[in-house]
């Protein structure tokens, strides 16, 4: 499996198994250790500025309660906890456990209060209306059918009424350098955000208050609001 395939979960099995062969001594993978390297590099140095840019799209207050889905390292989610403030909540979410032991090392070395752990969308370990934002960036194209349907349902329930749902996602249609890469045949086909995210965003009850390009012209985003 290349690291491609690796970062994008391709065929790994369970998500939180590992080769402990490609294992540091403090247990987290090579891959995941330069997760945020491979990705600047992916991008051409604009991960900050595209987190920024869909930071922009939120509209975050101070004192707001925000999840991160699938946060990765925790980049987006530190960004998002300088704007909620310290009345603020942070929280960041992976299936992955490598994932969030980094997150966890990257929130300690900047002294950030935001916390992390390990669960899937379609179980988030949060009790109804907690959330004013829910963030999910490049990781919608990593669910099966069945986890869609039962992620949407689970945003919903864990979103305040009117709480925001931030998808964003790969634009397959602009046919980027994103798309070429290895494991990502699954998303070759057309805008899958504008079109496939917004119908089950409505499905689920959300309003769609907004969806289009990307400033990062790469991605696209939706926008949905609770009822
Ligand atoms: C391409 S990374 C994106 C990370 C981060 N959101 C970003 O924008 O850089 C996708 C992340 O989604 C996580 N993921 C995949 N399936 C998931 C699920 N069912 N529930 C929660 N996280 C999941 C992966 O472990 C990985 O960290």
């Amino acid at each position: 499996m290349n690291l491609i395939q690796r970062i994008h979960g391709q065929g790994q099995g369970p998500a939180h198994t590992h080769d402990e062969s490609e294992t540091h001594s403090h247990g987290v993978p090579f891959w995941v250790r330069h997760y945020d390297m491979i990705v600047n590099l992916i991008t051409f140095g604009r991960t900050k500025t595209i987190h920024r840019e869909t930071l922009s799209l939120a509209g975050l207050r101070p004192g707001d309660t925000v999840l991160d889905i699938g946060c990765g390292t925790g980049a987006l989610l530190l960004e998002a906890e300088n704007t909620v403030g310290p009345e603020g909540t942070a929280i960041g979410l992976d299936v992955e456990p490598a994932m969030v032991e980094q997150a966890r090392r990257r929130a300690g070395k900047s002294h950030s209060r935001a916390t992390f752990g390990v669960a899937s969308i379609d179980q988030i370990p949060y009790p109804d209306d907690t959330f004013d934002v829910v963030f999910s960036t490049l990781m919608y194209h990593h669910l099966t059918e069945s986890q869609k349907g039962a992620a949407f349902s689970e945003l919903s329930r864990v979103l305040r009424p009117n709480g925001r749902l931030i998808m964003v996602d790969i634009n397959p249609a602009r046919r980027n350098i994103l798309t070429s890469l290895p494991g990502h045949s699954q998303v070759e086909r057309e805008d899958y955000v504008r079109s496939e995210v917004t119908e089950r965003m409505q499905i689920a009850g959300f309003t769609v208050v907004e969806e289009g390009a990307h400033p990062s012209k790469q991605l696209s985003y939706a926008i949905g609001q609770k009822v």
